[in-house]
C-alpha cells in the first residue's frame, strides 16, 4: 500500500500552540490537508492565514470537552475534510505540581476528561471511518510521565499512562487491519504554554522548571511525528520516548551535574 501523505486529511487537536501547531506546520509542508482544532479561535485563523500558501486549512474552534459541539463541528466539515486519514490527539494538559493530598479536584477532573476522556471520545468518533476504509493513522501525544513517576505529576501522569494503554489497545483490536497508531512520549519541552498553563499563567515559575538546562523545543516533537507518519505502510513505530540530553528518566539534570 501507498503513504503518499500529500493526499491526506490530519485532524490535529491542540492545533492552536506548542506540539500542535509545530506539527500543523510541518505537515503543512508535506501538503497534507488539515483540520486544526483548539479553542482560541483567533490563533487558529492566524495559523490558518499562514500555511494558506501550503495547503488547505479548516479550523474548528471548540473545547473538546464539549462533545456535543464537537460532533456538531465533526457533521459539519466541509466535504473535502470529511475523510480523514490521520488524527493527531494532541490536546491536553498538566495543572499544578503540588502532592497529591494538596491539589484542586477540578484540576484532576479537567485533566482526565481532556487528556483521556475527550480524547477516547474523538478516537471513537474517527475510527469507524479508518476501520471502513482500511487506512489511517492515529498519533497520541502522551508523555514520559505515564512511564515514570515524579513529585506533583500525580493524576498528570495517569492520565499519560491511560493514552499509552489505550495506544497498546487500540493496536491490539485494529490488528489485521491496515490502520496504525503510535503513542508518542516527549520528555520536558519548552517554547509551549505547557508550563504556563501548569502553574496558571505564573511565568516566573513556569520559566524555573527549566533554568540551567536546554529542553525540547515543538518542532522536535513535530518533526518526529512527520518522520513517524512518512515509514512505508508496513511499519508501525507503537511508542517513541524522546527526552533532552539534559534529562534523564523523569528527574533533569543540568549541564552541571551532568
Ligand atoms: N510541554 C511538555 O513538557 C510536554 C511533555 C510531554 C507531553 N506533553 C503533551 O503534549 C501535548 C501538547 O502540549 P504542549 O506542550 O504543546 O502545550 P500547549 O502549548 O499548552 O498546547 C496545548 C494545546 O491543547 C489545547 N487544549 C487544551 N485544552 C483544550 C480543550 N479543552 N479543548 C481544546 N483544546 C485544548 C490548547 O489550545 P487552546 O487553549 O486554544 O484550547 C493548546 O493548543 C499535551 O498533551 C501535553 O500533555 C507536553
Amino acid at each position: 500500500m501507498t503513504n503518499n501523505l500529500n493526499e491526506q486529511t490530519a485532524l490535529i487537536t491542540g492545533a492552536s500552540s506548542g506540539i500542535g501547531k509545530a506539527t500543523a506546520e510541518i505537515l503543512a509542508k508535506q501538503g497534507i490537508k488539515l483540520i486544526l482544532l483548539a479553542r482560541r479561535e483567533a490563533l487558529l485563523k492566524e495559523l490558518q492565514a499562514d500555511l494558506s500558501p501550503l495547503t488547505k486549512c479548516h479550523i474548528v474552534a471548540c473545547d473538546i470537552n464539549n462533545h456535543g459541539k464537537l460532533l456538531q463541528a465533526l457533521a459539519d466539515l466541509p466535504n473535502e475534510f470529511k475523510q480523514i486519514d490521520i488524527l493527531i490527539n494532541n490536546a491536553g494538559l498538566a495543572l499544578g505540581l503540588n502532592p497529591a493530598h494538596e491539589t484542586d479536584w477540578i484540576d484532576w477532573q479537567t485533566m482526565i476528561n481532556t487528556n483521556c476522556l475527550s480524547l477516547a471520545f474523538l478516537t471513537r468518533q474517527i475510527l469507524p471511518g479508518l476501520v471502513k476504509r482500511n487506512h489511517g493513522h492515529i498519533i497520541n501525544i502522551g508523555s514520559i510521565a505515564g512511564s515514570y513517576a515524579y513529585k506533583g505529576a500525580n493524576v498528570y501522569g495517569a492520565t499519560k499512562a491511560f493514552v499509552e494503554q489505550f495506544s497498546s489497545n487500540l493496536r491490539s483490536d485494529l490488528l489485521g487491519t491496515a490502520i496504525r497508531v503510535t503513542n508518542v512520549e516527549p520528555g520536558m519541552l519548552n517554547e509551549s504554554e505547557f508550563s504556563l498553563v501548569r502553574f496558571k499563567g505564573n511565568q516566573e515559575q513556569a520559566n524555573d522548571v527549566y533554568s540551567g538546562l536546554e529542553p525540547l523545543r515543538s518542532e522536535d516533537i513535530a518533526e518526529t511525528i512527520r518522520w513517524i507518519l512518512a515509514q512505508p505502510a508496513h511499519i508501525n513505530i507503537n511508542n517513541i520516548e524522546i527526552m533532552p540530553i539534559h534529562q534523564a528518566l523523569a528527574g533533569p539534570t543540568t549541564v552541571k551535574n551532568l
